[in-house]
């Protein structure tokens, strides 16, 4: 979910559709927003569906005021309908909010707070917060009245809410960002967070709130970052940042350097396809300036560590989720073989909640195209609180990850629209390959071979292009299976994560179910689905596991089942035995997942496009996933 919030002199509504447009990539299945206008009146427009929704609907509705919040939604509890929809709203209007987060004990708190009278309308966990607030507040205005408040609030004109909200919040068990309205307190937002990242723009006579940077760029360069048990005050002219138990502290103010994305489809038909498209230049990017022919290495200038400490790294874990996740299997193979160091990929969502032993001496990555990825950003943070070097590998400049870690590297992809992740995973496979690279030649890795490696990756922009022609055989073979209901994705060692890739990608974004296997153990199981309507997607790279990939695919060919080999040009063997084939150009092994996914993506997409699927923005997924 994604949250903004705007208190200036302008009308906020404007600002609220458009940061909320920049935060769709964390959820689309509704959207709303709320405003209090001069008269204290409460205006809260909400629709199912895309911001564009929200923004027609507001085109009738205008909701007017110079401070407001808003929201975009990726449900976690209850559908996604109007009344699901953010904000919400506590004891009678008292409280409106938008919350990014889950809240684990909202049935206890909800229980407590029907006993106290407060009407529940939603099924979400986010309205227990609105009436919990509006609670804290009536109790501390009660105590006012009666005089136990103490001096504080003559002194402070908003000791009360903040009280209030502390109180609520204290009381809170889960993650939350918060951005409040409060009734009485108009002119005033008030945003808190545990967990869940906030960020504010720092304007002159204005401010804005929001679940990251993106919204803000263009409209400021000023920026605070709240962080956990923290709660800020704003006003068109104020911003006051308190800690829980600490009262006022002090803030920091960075400098934002984020450009507005200005992102068109360019004559693609999907952001998707554009996307795979750009692998070239994104490959390209992603190597520039990072080879050097001089000590046959690469180069990274964002590690922050020392050489001594990087030659002392004995293991390295790398930790994602999804796509990354896939990129992290690829980044293992490549390093244990290319630097002889011991790597363990983990998911981040297992990772933040495990204890594994870890010794001195290892180094965490995290892989994450956006930055903002809730379990992947909590991993980062726990493998940093026991005082390991964490170290992201980012898409999105000034993304919450990408501040958080202590270093590390930029893809520089560009923007990734499609929510199914293309160019960003070939440019995390390249930096993984390029640190397999620097760490090899730390190690055992001759100068040599570190040259072959670069002179290699030079070549990669130029063969991904020549891979992308393969674009009309692809089409011609999705329009033949796009009516399978199952598929397999079988592949080996280097290929195997290709293989697992391939099918998260045609689930994603054409709702097919696909398993991805090593090639050999689909004989223990996945086998007993094969029949004549279940394709199997063979990756048949030549090197040193094609014969057994070979007798797997003659297995699978037994029983029946249709193959589709991506084989290297010039393979004839393949042509007798698979029912199609697509050719890609011969490279070395270890840079055959970033050849191989190439087809795959085209073959997921042509797949979903014949369907007449949403290819951009498929049903029940986000671009980011921001709850854990
Ligand atoms: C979501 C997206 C995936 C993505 C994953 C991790 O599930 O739908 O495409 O791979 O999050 O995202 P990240 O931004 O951390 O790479």
């Amino acid at each position: 979910c994604g949250i903004v919030a705007y208190v200036g002199h302008r009308q906020a509504a404007e600002f609220l559709i458009d940061g909320l447009r920049r935060l769709e990539y964390r959820g689309y299945d509704s959207a709303g927003l709320a405003t209090v206008s001069s008269d204290r009146r409460i205006h809260i427009v909400k629709a199912v569906g895309r911001i564009d929704a929200l923004a027609e609907k507001l085109k009738r509705h205008w909701a007017p005021g110079t401070v407001g919040v808003g929201h975009t939604r990726w449900a976690t509890h209850g559908v996604p309908n109007e009344v699901n929809a953010h904000p919400h709203r506590g004891g009678d209007d008292a409280v409106v909010l938008a919350h990014n987060g889950v809240i684990e004990n909202y049935r206890v708190l909800k229980e407590r707070l029907e006993e106290e009278g407060y009407e529940f309308v939603s099924a979400t966990d986010t309205e227990a917060i609105a009436h919990l607030i509006a609670s804290c507040l009536a109790k501390h205005r009660a105590q006012q009245a009666e005089g136990t408040q103490g001096e504080s609030c003559i002194r402070d004109p908003y000791a009360i809410p903040i009280a209030a909200i502390n109180e609520a919040t204290g009381k809170l068990r889960g993650t939350y960002g918060l951005a409040i309205l409060l009734r009485d307190y108009p002119g005033v937002i008030f945003a808190a967070r545990q967990g869940s990242p906030l960020v504010v723009g720092v304007g002159h006579g204005e401010y804005w709130v929001a679940s990251d940077a993106s919204p803000l760029a263009g409209r400021t360069d000023k920026i605070v970052y709240l962080a956990d048990r923290q709660l800020a005050v704003i006003t068109a002219d104020s911003l006051q940042v308190l800690e829980r138990d600490l009262g006022i502290v002090a803030h920091a103010v960075e400098s934002l350097e984020m450009e507005v994305d200005d992102v068109g489809l360019e004559g693609f038909p999907h952001y998707m396809l554009k996307e795979i498209y750009e692998q070239p230049d994104s490959l390209t990017a992603a190597m520039r300036g990072r080879l050097s022919d001089v000590d046959a290495t690469a180069v990274f200038g964002g590690l922050n560590l020392t050489p001594q400490q990087l030659r002392n790294v004995n293991r390295i874990v790398l930790t994602a989720c999804g796509t990354s996740w896939h990129a992290a299997m690829v980044g293992e193979y490549l390093i244990e073989e290319l630097a002889r160091i011991p790597v363990e990929v983990e998911y981040a969502s297992e990772l933040r909640y495990r204890n594994p032993p870890v010794e001195q001496g290892t180094l965490l990555f995290a892989l994450t195209q956006s930055g903002e990825t809730a379990d992947t950003l909590a991993a980062l943070r726990e493998m940093k609180r026991k005082g390991h070097p964490s170290l992201a590998i980012c898409n999105v400049v000034g993304s919450t990850i990408a501040h958080e870690a202590d270093g590390g590297v930029y893809l520089h992809a560009g923007p990734e629209i499609g929510v199914a992740s293309t160019k960003a995973y070939t440019s995390q496979v390249a930096v993984m390959t390029m640190l397999a690279l620097y760490f090899g030649r730390l190690r055992h890795l001759s100068y040599e071979a570190g040259q072959r490696i670069i002179t290699q990756l030079r070549k990669l922009p130029d063969l991904v292009r020549e891979t992308l022609e393969v674009n009309g055989e692809v089409r011609r073979i999705a329009a033949k299976y796009a009516h399978a209901n199952n598929f397999l994705y079988l592949g080996r060692q280097f290929n195997f994560p290709t293989a697992l890739e391939g099918a998260l990608k045609l689930k994603e974004i054409s709702y097919i179910h696909a398993e991805g296997y090593p090639a050999a153990e689909m004989k223990h199981g996945p086998i007993a689905l094969v029949d004549q309507h279940t394709p199997s997607v063979f990756l048949m790279p030549q090197g040193g596991v094609y014969d057994k990939v070979m007798s797997n695919l003659e297995e699978i060919k037994a029983r029946g089942g249709p193959v589709i080999a991506i084989a290297a040009k010039g393979d004839k063997e393949i042509a007798r035995l698979a029912d199609d084939v697509i050719y890609v150009p011969v490279v070395e092994e270890f840079l055959s997942p970033l050849i191989n996914i190439v087809p795959l993506q085209l073959l997921a997409y042509h797949v979903a496009v014949h369907r007449g699927c949403d290819v951009d923005k498929p049903r029940n997924l986000a671009k980011s996933v921001t709850v854990e």
